[in-house]
This record gives structure tokens, sequence and C-alpha cells, in this order.
């Protein structure tokens, strides 16, 4: 082993997403849009309170974190306090950080951050709460909101922040981004890898990144084979295959085949909803049974989001496109 790859593996103890994660508003990947309204707020040092939106790993904590580090400069962690409003603690926990933080007296900067993620975890009697908060404290604090879905947010809050809606990151944007990863580690990643990185990410960059990280540790390149592996992912030609012999009017094959994913491969029957959604357009089939499938995909996964068994939801869903026909 030379002394390049020693250093290079060494480096593989650390965690690729926080090695990679911007650092500034320029170096987020696939979210133009908001960036360059990011940036013109701090360029003019005059930020509102700001609402981040949208799915897990596309960058609203990396954008609330680099928000600062250009603002402060080096000293930005005394002006940034990072709260999650799902703490086990409390509301009235998270309500005491944010009056400590806010009264401390700071030199310098005109307002000082606070991040707080999973806002869409709190009650709106806590949300009230918090408004109340946000406007005791508007003249020198501001608030960087984040959640998965906006609309659990009440409306007096919403309407004090700019909201910004965060995308699901293109597949180009994800691919810039792994090959980016790469070069710096030295790994060799197979188109086909690349491909299914993007596939098993569905648009989280978090996820593109973990999954190559751990496909990486062998040291081999970086494959179709070795992503498909570690990321419980079923492979899009499983799910081909299980909708087809399904609409072929075979249950027991499609049966057979998904057992095969759930048991075998070892992935969550959610995922295979999800993947199964993701793909109805993929499948070359009519209209007709494009929507009697996304219909059927769509009451699966609300029950098992009730708390349905999976497995049970799954093969109904089969069941019932076998006897379609
Ligand atoms: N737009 C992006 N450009 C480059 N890297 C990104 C981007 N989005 C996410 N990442 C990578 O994924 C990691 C996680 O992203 P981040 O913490 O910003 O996710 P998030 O949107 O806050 O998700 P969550 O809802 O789970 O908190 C980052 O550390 C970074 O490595
Ligand atoms: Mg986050």
């Amino acid at each position: 082993m030379s002394e390049a790859d020693t250093e290079s593996r060494a480096g593989r103890d650390e965690i690729w997403i926080e090695k990679y994660r911007p650092q500034t508003l320029d170096e987020i990947v696939g979210q133009e849009t908001i960036v360059e309204r990011l940036q013109s707020y701090v360029a003019r040092d005059d930020l509102p309170h700001l609402m981040f939106s949208g799915e897990a790993g596309i960058g609203k904590s990396t954008a609330a974190l680099a928000i600062a580090r250009e603002l402060y400069g080096e000293d930005w962690q005394e002006h940034f306090l990072e709260l999650n409003a799902s703490d086990q603690r409390g509301i009235d926990v998270v309500r005491e950080r944010i009056k400590n933080f806010a009264r401390s007296s700071f030199g310098g900067a005109k307002y000082r951050i606070i991040f707080l993620d999973e806002a869409d975890a709190l009650t709106s009697d806590a949300q009230s709460a918090l408004r109340r908060t946000m406007e005791e404290f508007s003249n020198n604090v501001r608030f960087i909101l984040s959640c998965n879905y906006s609309s659990q947010i009440i409306d007096p809050i919403q309407s004090r922040c700019a909201v910004f809606r965060f995308n699901p990151l293109s597949d180009e944007a994800v691919e810039e981004q792994i090959r980016i990863i790469a070069e710096e580690e030295d790994i060799e990643v197979a188109d086909d890898g690349v491909d299914a990185l993007i596939y098993a990410a569905d648009g989280d960059m978090r996820r593109a990144i973990n999954g190559l990280q751990a496909a990486a540790v062998t040291g081999d390149v970086v494959d179709e084979e070795a992503v498909y592996a570690i990321t419980s992912t079923a492979r899009p030609e499983e799910i081909h295959e299980m909708v087809t012999q399904a609409l072929d009017g075979d249950f027991l094959a499609a049966r057979s085949t998904l057992d095969d994913l759930l048991t075998n491969e070892g992935i969550a029957g959610g995922d295979v909803i999800d993947q199964l959604h993701r793909s109805v357009w993929e499948f070359d089939l009519d209209d007709e049974a494009a929507v009697t499938l996304l219909d059927r995909i769509g009451e699966a996964d609300y029950r098992i989001t009730e708390g349905a068994n999976e497995r049970i939801q799954l093969e109904a869903l089969l069941a019932s496109l076998a006897l379609d026909d």
C-alpha cells in the first residue's frame, strides 16, 4: 500500500457528510434560487426570520450554518444557537435557552441567530408560545426554523418568516457531489455505481454520501452491486419484475419476489412502497394500469403509515393487481 493510500484510508474514519458539508452558501449544490436570495440577505446584513421546509438531507441545516459563518466569520458559534424543537425535556427548556441566549450581552453583531430544528414537532400550543418568544426578542434575534412539512406550522409563525421550500436534489446535483467526494477520497466509482447511489438517495444528499462512504469501505470499486448491498434498496429491476408478475396474474411469483426483498434482502416494506411509487412511470404500463397501481400504492402507503402490517399491505396490493386482469 502506498503512502497516499494509507492516508486516504485513514481519512475514511471521518464521517463524510460532515467532512463535505458545504461551509459557504456558494458551495451548496442544487438549490440555486434559494441560495441566491439567502446571499442577498447576507450581503445586506439584513436577515428576516426564516423558515426552511423540505425533506431530509437536502441542505436546510447546512444553509443555516453557512449563513452564520458568512455573517459572523470565525466567531460564528458565539452568535448561533442550534436547538431541537423536539427536545425531550420539553418546550419550556427550549424557551428558557432561547431567552438566555437572546438576553446575554454580545458585542458588535446586530443580532444573533437561533436555529430551531424540527419546528413541526411542536404542538400548536407550543408554537403559539414560540411565536410570542419570537416577538419578544425580535430586536436582537433572528430565528431560522427548519421543518419537513410547512403545513404543520401555524400561520402566525409562517407569516413572520420568509419561507423557503427546499427541493429534493436533482440527479445532476447528487452526481456532481458524489463525483467530487470520490475524487477527493481517491475512490473509484463505476458509472452504474453513481446511478445506483442516485437512485437509492432519491434526492437526499445525506443518503447518497453515506451510501458512498459505506460502499467504499471494502476498498473495491464502488459499483451497483456494492451500493444496493449496503443501502437496503431494491434494484429497480426487482421492483419491475414483481409488478410485472402481478400484472400478468401470477400472484404467487410476485409474492415470492416480494418475500425475497423483505426477508432475504432486509428491505423495509415502506421503502418498497416508495420505490414502487417512484417507478410507476418506468414500467411501461398503459395509463389505466398506471393509475390503478398508483391508487393501490396510495392506499397501502396510507395504511402502513397508520400502523398496518407492511407485508400484508404489500401482498394485498400485489393481489389486487393480479386480480384486476
Ligand atoms: N444542497 C447540498 N449540497 C451539498 N451537500 C449537501 C446538500 N444538502 C445536503 N448535503 C450533504 O448532506 C448532509 C446533510 O444535509 P443537511 O444537514 O443540510 O440536511 P437537512 O436538509 O438539514 O436535513 P434534515 O431535515 O434531516 O435535518 C450535509 O452535511 C452535506 O454533506
Ligand atoms: Mg437538518
